[in-house]
């Protein structure tokens, strides 16, 4: 499903080369709930860019849904990036002028068409993520939490295979991240989707089956969490902490 070999990355600041991705190997077999974890600065984001053809390696490998996206043309980076995959940041981006139904069918409109196969399917991702109340709301009139949902309903209308997510919380208070930790949850095991989640907490990694540590621009190690798929069970934050530590010392 997804899988990097030997990734690397570095940017040129003037004369300073800083290496943000210095051979980052992973591999992601079945859909799920993953993480990548690890420190400001560790390289989560540079990966991600990666991962979702925002930006392209200096060399290796990157394959996500039997694409290989280290060779996409820009062009056929923006088609990937609006059917193949879905993408979730900390800001929101919806348009401010549309309701969250509209947000949600956004891509559709973007793409010129918008099927009536389209149209249902954002109906039903709008009551997937809890939000059916609340299609003829615009954003403002949404709160923070409710906002992100539509932003991953919008992710989820061309049924990708492959969602990723770049610290989706980080401007959520505590009980709306819950709620949008567990709902990327259901979305995977209801919709059969790889959601990767970008974020340096433990808390929020906890409810995802495998958790990436990354340090230094690597992968330092991995953390299994399989019975973080049920509601209740799996590691907790302090344990993933815990073990964050051993991993990093030992690195
Ligand atoms: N476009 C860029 N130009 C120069 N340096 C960059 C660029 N993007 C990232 N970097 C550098 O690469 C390193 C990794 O950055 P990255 O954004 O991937 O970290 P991160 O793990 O996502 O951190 P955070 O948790 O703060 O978001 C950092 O040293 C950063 O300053
Ligand atoms: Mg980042």
């Amino acid at each position: 499903m997804i899988s990097c070999a030997n990734v690397r990355k570095s940017f040129t600041l003037g004369d300073r080369v800083v290496n943000a991705l210095r051979g980052v190997d992973l591999r992601i077999e079945d859909p799920g709930f993953y993480a990548i974890m690890g420190r400001s600065g560790s390289g989560k984001s540079t990966l991600l860019h990666m991962l979702s053809a925002m930006d392209r390696p200096d060399s290796g490998e990157v394959i996500v849904a039997e694409h290989s996206v280290h060779a996409m043309s820009e062009r056929e980076a923006t088609r990937f990036r609006r059917q193949e995959i879905g993408v979730v940041f900390q800001a929101f981006n919806l348009i401010p002028t549309m309701s969250a139904l509209e947000n949600v069918q956004l891509p559709g409109l973007l793409s010129g068409s918008l099927s009536p196969e389209l149209v249902a399917r954002s109906h039903e991702l709008l009551g997937l993520l809890g939000l059916s109340d609340r299609s003829e709301h615009r954003p403002e009139a949404l709160s923070g939490g409710e906002q992100q949902r539509v932003a991953i309903a919008r992710a989820l209308l061309y049924s990708p295979k492959v969602v990723f997510a770049d610290e989706p919380t980080g401007n959520l208070d505590t009980s709306a991240s819950e709620l949008v930790w567990g709902m990327l949850r259901r979305v995977a095991r209801e919709e059969q989707v790889t959601v990767v989640m970008v974020t340096h907490e433990p808390e929020a990694a906890s409810y995802c089956e495998r958790i990436f540590v990354m340090n230094d621009g690597v992968i330092a190690g991995v953390i299994e969490n399989p019975d973080s798929r049920t509601e209740q069970g799996g590691l907790d934050a302090g344990a993933i902490a815990t073990r964050t530590q051993h991993l990093l010392s030992a690195s």
